[in-house]
């Protein structure tokens, strides 16, 4: 596949990175052209240019910026998003006194304001839930068992794209639902960072007996 990257932080060099080794032709737009080129070079990127530019590249495009700018950026590429699959990875989060806290307003999503500011683009929330450090690792370093990237879309042939950048990279997709499910998936990031910086493991909440693990009912 072709996949437009917009941005050149942590999330664009992990997943652009991973979708290069697993045989997508990636192209990195930054808004700083030489970070752009940098990263385009350290992952073997296809090419590189300005956010328009990846906007209008593929099939997919990732939207990989901060959650306060990627509606906004969305709405500025509308145009060349229309018809495309554009992944939303962001998290609206504060540090906040009390630990982690959501942004958005109730039942609101970042994806959500994304569909709603490029009403044609098909988006799919998607590899909000793990750090950006765990999209380098083999995915067999995990166990047995691969882990899973729970994604939200309306759109079946989207969610067909993120499927298949999931298992090219090792992951398994977990359908969790369309776009206005993805205020779950959001929360439950504010949730598991919560836990992870007070010092916890969250993943020891969701205990399976190993029968449910192997797929049986
Ligand atoms: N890091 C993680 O572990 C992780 C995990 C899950 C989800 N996420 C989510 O992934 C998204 C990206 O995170 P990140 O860690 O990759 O962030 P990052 O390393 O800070 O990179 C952010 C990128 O966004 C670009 N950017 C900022 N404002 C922009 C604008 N107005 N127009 C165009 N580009 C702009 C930055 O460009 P400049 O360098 O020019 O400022 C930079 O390339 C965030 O929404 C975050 O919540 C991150």
């Amino acid at each position: 596949m072709r996949i437009g990257v917009m941005g050149t932080g942590a999330m664009a060099e992990a997943l652009g990175g991973a979708w290069v080794r697993a045989g997508h032709e990636v192209f990195v737009g930054g808004r700083d052209g030489a970070a752009a080129r940098a990263l385009a070079g350290r992952i073997g990127a296809a090419g590189h240019g300005t956010p328009a530019a990846a906007a209008g590249y593929g099939e997919v495009a990732l939207l990989a910026v901060p959650a306060g700018v990627a509606p906004e950026l969305a709405r500025e590429h509308a145009g060349a998003l229309a018809g495309r699959t554009v992944v939303d990875c962001a998290n609206a989060l504060d540090p906040g006194p009390g630990g982690v806290m959501l942004t958005t307003g109730p039942g609101e999503s970042v994806a959500g304001l994304i569909a709603a500011a490029a009403p044609g683009a098909r988006v799919v929330k998607a590899f909000n839930l793990a750090h950006a450090s765990m999209w380098d690792r083999p995915a067999d370093c995990f166990g047995e068992v691969p882990p899973a990237v729970p994604f939200c879309a309306d759109d079946a042939e989207a969610a067909g794209h993120v499927g298949e950048l999931i298992t090219g990279m090792g992951w398994s997709p977990m359908p969790a639902g369309g776009l206005d499910r993805a205020a779950y998936v959001e929360a439950t990031a504010a949730f598991v960072i919560g836990v992870w910086w007070a010092g916890g493991s969250p993943r020891l909440a969701f205990p399976e007996p190993p029968r449910a693990r192997e797929g049986v009912a």
